[in-house]
């Protein structure tokens, strides 16, 4: 049923297009059983969109894109396109998506499922029922700062420049959006920088303090290095609820969250940018894993990240909670049931392909259903 929910499927590179085409077949039943249905249009991004249109993501698209409510997006990347010059490579084609998106606020949770513990890197008691998110600002910091670039130098030597800059409205943004999911959670928020070593970290601390002292009280704050909170992460990763951090330290605290939780190919992300008048935000739901192009063709990938990447859509762009709800206990079932791709594949449990798995989402939510 078409219901004016404008969704833009941009499948990638790699597993992208296997792991969406299993997000077609849990929205087919979707549509078909609780009426949420969508207009879909596709298009290309990274490599393919390179090799079709010789840039990573066409003016088109783009347009699509910020027309859209939101953005589903596969992966980008892979050893094809590894020796084009950079600003042809597939991942300009998802930083340009972000940028000009203007989706400075980037959600990844890491959950254990209980089904997984046993397949983290640690202990099993340090990360059972393990549930954090971090909030990685998504469109500042060194990422996009200037100036930046490669220079070459009087003395034949060349020079590598990046910029770490953030503004005060930009600390103040991603803060907002940490406190308010937060309020909705433990209340707990652990902002991270480098206080200690850079300006823009200091700066980031005392714009956090301001902000909580005077719009969220109630709610906890604390403040840690970003060195020290990668080693609290796999020392005690249960002291944290909400962590909000910049651009780069992001990206790299995001990582190990998610191998905290076993499989990369568990975590969804959503990125989404500020509410406009009518209160709709632009948005962007992807999987945290890569293309996986060692793999890719083979009906081998796990789609249960992309799936739940479109639960994380129903919820924070449609306000179809229920709906998502649905989609994640769905998951969640499968796992319990012993269903398992190659990369979550343990002893005693069946190995389904990425179809298998898509399909076996579905029948557990046409179970649930009932
Ligand atoms: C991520 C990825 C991207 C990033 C790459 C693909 C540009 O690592 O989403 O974490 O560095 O942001
Ligand atoms: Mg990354």
């Amino acid at each position: 049923m078409a219901a004016n929910r404008n969704l833009l499927m941009l499948p990638g590179d790699g597993i992208g297009p296997e792991v969406m085409g299993e997000v077609k077949r849990v929205i087919a039943w979707m549509d078909a059983n609780r009426a949420v249905g969508f207009d879909i249009d596709e298009d290309l991004v990274g490599g393919c969109a390179y090799d079709a249109h010789g840039v990573a993501i066409a003016d088109a698209t783009m347009d699509k894109a910020m027309a859209a409510d939101a953005v589903l997006l596969g992966a980008v990347g892979g050893p094809r396109w590894e020796s084009l010059p950079f600003e042809s490579q597939p991942e300009r084609g998802l930083l340009r998506l972000r940028k000009d998106m203007e989706l400075f606020a980037n959600l990844r949770p890491a959950m254990v499922f209980d089904a997984l513990a046993e397949a983290s890197s640690l202990k099993t008691e340090l990360v059972a029922g393990l549930d954090i998110l971090i909030i990685r600002e998504l469109t500042g910091g060194v990422y996009f700062g200037e100036p930046r670039g490669i220079t070459d130098l009087p003395n034949g030597e060349r020079r590598g420049i990046n910029t770490q800059v953030y503004d005060t409205y930009e600390i103040i943004r991603i803060g907002r959006v940490a406190f308010e999911l937060a309020a909705k959670r433990s209340g707990r928020v652990c902002s991270v920088e480098k206080a200690n070593v850079m300006e823009s970290g200091l700066l980031w601390r005392e714009e956090m303090t301001k902000l909580h002292a005077a719009e969220y009280p109630d709610l906890e704050l604390s403040h840690m290095y970003a060195d020290n909170c990668a080693m609290q992460l796999v020392r005690m990763p249960k002291q944290f609820d909400v962590i909000v951090t910049d651009n780069l330290f992001g990206d790299m605290l995001s990582d190990t969250a998610a191998m905290l939780t076993g499989s990369l190919g568990m975590l969804p992300s959503a990125s989404l940018g500020a509410a406009d008048a009518t209160g709709r935000r632009k948005a962007l739901y992807e999987p945290v894993h890569g293309s996986a192009p060692d793999i890719a063709g083979e009906n081998k990938a796990n789609p249960l990240a992309t799936i739940l990447s479109y639960a994380m859509m129903l919820r924070y762009s449609f306000d179809l909670g229920a709906d998502a709800e649905l989609v994640e206990l769905a998951v969640r079932g499968v796992l319990d049931k012993g269903l398992r791709t190659a990369d979550i594949m343990a002893d005693g449990k069946e190995l389904l392909s990425t179809t298998g798995m898509g399909q076996a989402v579905v029948d557990e939510m046409a179970a649930l259903a009932g």
